[in-house]
């Protein structure tokens, strides 16, 4: 039986005084939410304050990426031992506003996945097609090639410590979801290759989030879905209100 995973990814909003406000707000919404794992990506500075204001609550904290080198002259990139001495828990890598925007290809995040399963953060890795490769029905091809290319060092045993966010591009800050059916042909295709990669024992227990434009009005009919082991939230994550919307619905 694989846990809900309900993920907020703030990208470059909320800043210290809103990450406070944020949680603050978040804990007076919901409590008791032991069936499902919480987690948030806030921007690296306010992370610290997200960790301290989450201290004796069940909830995860992440960076929305990670170099794969302890230290060096790689000005503006994090290094994964900084992000331990703040008690980060997940890491996002491959977001597609990573690949598209700042042009991270497959090897660059298959280096930084295998890097942060050896630093023991869970790792959640994003894939998804655009809407041109939807179109021209290469999404199987695009997704075969982002898992193929993240999984192809890594052991059963740390495969099985990845979470898989399919992010179709298309869907993403665009208010347009993918249809319950479209993710879960999607999802039901990622696990029969970590299947093929592996064996069924890991491609039962991976865990493949969606994600794009999620909000409570849609949260239900993607989360029902039996592939669909939870949500990669940006927009709808960034206001306590809506978020603990979604949550509930996981619960
Ligand atoms: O990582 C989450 C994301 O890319 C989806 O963003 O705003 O469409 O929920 P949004």
């Amino acid at each position: 039986m694989r846990k809900l995973f309900i993920a907020g990814n703030w990208k470059m909003h909320n800043g210290v005084k809103d990450t406070e406000d944020f949680f603050n707000e978040l804990f007076n919404l919901v409590s008791n939410y032991e069936k499902v794992d919480i987690a948030i990506a806030p921007p690296f500075t306010s992370i610290p304050k997200a960790v301290e204001v989450c201290r004796t609550k069940r909830v995860l904290i992440g960076a929305q990426n990670m170099y794969f080198e302890d230290k060096g002259a790689f000005t503006g990139e994090i290094s994964p031992q900084f992000l331990k001495e703040l008690n980060v828990d997940f890491v996002i890598l491959g977001h597609s506003e990573r690949r598209h925007i700042f042009g991270e290809t497959n090897d660059l995040i298959a280096k930084k996945l295998k890097k942060a399963l050896n630093e023991g953060f869970i790792p959640i890795l994003c894939v998804g097609e655009t809407l041109k490769e939807r179109e021209d029905e290469k999404t199987e091809t695009v997704l075969k090639e982002q898992v193929d290319s993240a999984f192809n060092n890594l052991t059963p045993d740390e495969a099985k410590r990845v979470i898989i966010a399919y992010e179709p591009v298309w869907a993403i800050g665009t208010g347009k979801t993918a249809t319950p059916e479209i993710a879960r042909d999607a999802h039901f295709f990622i696990r029969k290759r970590i299947k093929e990669l592996y064996n069924s024992i890991v491609a039962d227990e991976i865990r493949i989030l969606y994600g794009g434009s999620v909000k409570p009005e849609n949260a239900k009919s993607l989360l029902q879905v039996d592939q669909i082991d939870g949500a990669l939230i940006g927009g709808a994550s960034l206001k306590a209100q809506s978020f603990a919307e979604i949550i509930k619905i996981g619960m």
